[in-house]
């Protein structure tokens, strides 16, 4: 499984590069507005990203249509050669991305939560596809069995270019975990969870008597 950050936070994203486990970035509307982002700022700051970033950096349209989704998907991957376009799962989506894919841009279809949805994101031409798992969760739905669902259907076929499962809308380690036990081949993480991904109770404990003992070794 790899690692992305799910994140428009700038320090987050140089703090999880330097751990040498950062594979990629996803980032959406909500992410950039969180940062204060400002329109006119948008396309700069892609661009800061995907320079921090040795991968796959995922910047959404915002356009309804399939013609706004296109201009706007051509635009953001002029930006850099490792943007991939997020378009969300819909009609006008899914004709976008099959006209993105055709010109050689890689798409991450997001707003995935069926396996129907799954399918067709693959079929038009994603290149990810993002089964969102927290939010089932928020209404009570188990996000990782439909996760599951979703990778076991789409493993089925062969869509006759790479498609990999970004598991997103992550809340917790057991969602990593399960997701990769799964089969998910990406998991795209706040910072607050990668951060938590690293630590356990059992290695504190593990690295303090270590060190105590060091003392003893020292000491004597
Ligand atoms: C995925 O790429 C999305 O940005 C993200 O995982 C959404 O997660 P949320 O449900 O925490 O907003």
């Amino acid at each position: 499984m790899k690692f992305f950050l799910d994140t428009a936070n700038i320090a987050q994203i140089e703090e999880a590069a330097s751990w040498g486990v950062l594979a990629g970035v996803t980032t959406n509307p909500t992410l950039y507005a969180r940062e204060g982002g400002k329109l006119a700022d948008f396309h700069a700051h892609i661009q800061r990203i995907c320079a921090i970033v040795d991968g796959p950096v995922s910047a959404e349209t915002v356009g309804l249509t399939r013609d706004e989704i296109v201009r706007e998907g051509v635009e953001l991957a002029a930006l850099a050669p490792n943007v991939v376009v997020k378009v969300p799962v819909m009609v006008e989506g899914l004709a976008a991305t099959r006209a993105l894919f055709e010109k050689g841009i890689d798409v991450n279809m997001t707003l995935c939560f069926t396996v129907p949805q799954a399918l067709m994101s693959a079929r038009a031409g994603a290149r990810y596809v993002s089964p969102f798992i927290g939010r089932f969760d928020d209404i009570s739905e188990d996000g990782l069995e439909h996760l599951g669902n979703m990778i076991i259907a789409l493993n089925n076929y062969d869509f006759g270019h790479p498609v990999e499962v970004i598991a997103a809308s992550i809340r917790h380690n057991q969602h990593v975990v399960a997701a990769s036990l799964m089969g998910a081949d990406i998991a795209t993480v706040p910072f607050n969870v990668l951060e938590k991904l690293v630590t356990h109770p059992l290695t504190d404990r593990g690295l303090e008597s270590f060190l105590a003992d060091w003392e003893k070794v020292k000491n004597s």
